[in-house]
């Protein structure tokens, strides 16, 4: 990427300098790391930033562990409940999908959709990676077109909804447990904010993990192999790689627990001991104590029971819900009234 010329007659302080050297694309990205790094008390990160290239690729690996039964559990309920699934949309029926990622457990609903008419499948991605390769793949699927966004799930909800046709009924994918990342308050604005780009009969397949024994919840988030423990740790990886930081990721730990009172799991990559990190776009420092923890993600998990008020109170009401005994799962149709 070129540098910018400095703005002729202003002579760059540190901080123009650093925005300037920075393409903008990462500005945000920038901004929203110094922000949660240099706060007061808990240091945090939004998790949206796991999935540059290797951490979608590392995500991919979790899928396939022994102890991530959840996408195994999605998949199944997907894969037989695909067609009963779709015959309670209305026709014809286009697809938007909220964080697709490589988008494998889709197949199962574009092909029983398209079985019906032509499919017009919108996945809608913050990671190029990851959107380039299910475009790829689900374009392979007969009477199945493509069209992805590259952008957040709103912006590219909005996107999706504005270019379907009058008669065609719109059905949102979010699968993985996605929303468990959200805090619960936050998860319902989203859902509502969702709901408000609905048109009634529209449809929501909202995939959600369910509470089960707590050492099967913590494997699956500190599995043996690392695999999980590198995802997390990427983000310090990242932060070298595109703000010029200096992490040492030996020296900082994943932390994998869980949080009975909001019944969630909470990653964290603690400090192994005090240490100054120094970030060159910034020419600035973090410091952390010993044990100090940054806060990376947030998974909540739920009852079959919260699931349906939670998309009641966004406006939706639950058509069905298919269960997975094998892996605690819900999948909860919610049609917008
Ligand atoms: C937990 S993964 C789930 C992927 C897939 N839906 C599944 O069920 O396996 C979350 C996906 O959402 C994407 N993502 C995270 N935050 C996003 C945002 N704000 N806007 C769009 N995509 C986002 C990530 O890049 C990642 O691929």
């Amino acid at each position: 990427m070129p540098r910018p010329a400095p703005l002729r007659g202003i002579r760059p302080t540190a901080s123009v300098e650093a925005l300037l050297a920075t393409p903008p694309a990462t500005r945000g990205f920038s901004e929203e790391i110094r922000a949660g790094l240099m706060r007061a008390g808990q240091k945090e990160l939004p998790s949206k930033y796991f999935y540059d290239e290797v951490g979608s690729a590392l995500f991919e690996v979790i899928c396939a562990l022994p102890e991530y039964g959840l996408t195994r559990a999605d998949e199944r309920i997907l894969r037989r409940h695909a067609v009963d699934i779709v015959s309670r949309l209305p026709s014809p029926s286009i697809v938007a999908e909220l964080g697709s990622g490589s988008g494998r457990k889709t197949r199962w609903i574009l092909e029983a959709l398209s079985r019906r008419h032509p499919v017009t499948y919108h996945p809608i991605e913050i990671s190029a990676s990851a959107l380039a390769r299910c475009e790829k793949e689900m374009s392979a699927i007969a009477a199945v077109s493509v069209v992805g966004f590259e952008r957040p799930y709103l912006d590219g909800l909005l996107a999706a909804a504005a270019r379907r046709q009058e008669a065609e009924c719109l059905l949102v994918l979010f699968l993985g447990s996605t929303i468990g990342n959200f805090d619960r308050s936050a998860g319902d604005e989203f859902l509502c904010q969702v709901r408000g780009m609905l048109r009634p009969g529209d449809a929501l397949l909202l995939g959600a993990d369910l509470v089960k024994p707590v050492p099967t919840m913590i494997a699956a988030y500190d599995d043996p192999l690392g695999v999980t423990a590198a995802f997390n740790l990427n983000l310090l990886a990242r932060i070298n790689r595109e703000l010029d930081a200096q992490f040492d990721l030996a020296l900082f730990q994943h932390v994998a627990r869980y949080n009975e009172e909001h019944q969630r799991i909470e990653m964290h990559l603690r400090s192994r001991v005090a240490q100054v990190v120094p970030v060159g776009a910034w020419r600035d420092a973090v410091a952390f104590r010993p044990g100090e923890t940054i806060w990376t993600e947030n998974s909540h998990k739920y009852t079959p029971r919260e699931i349906v008020a939670l998309g009641e109170r966004a406006g939706f009401r639950c058509d069905a819900q298919w269960l997975d005994q094998e892996w605690p799962f819900a999948q909860s149709l919610l049609v917008a009234g």
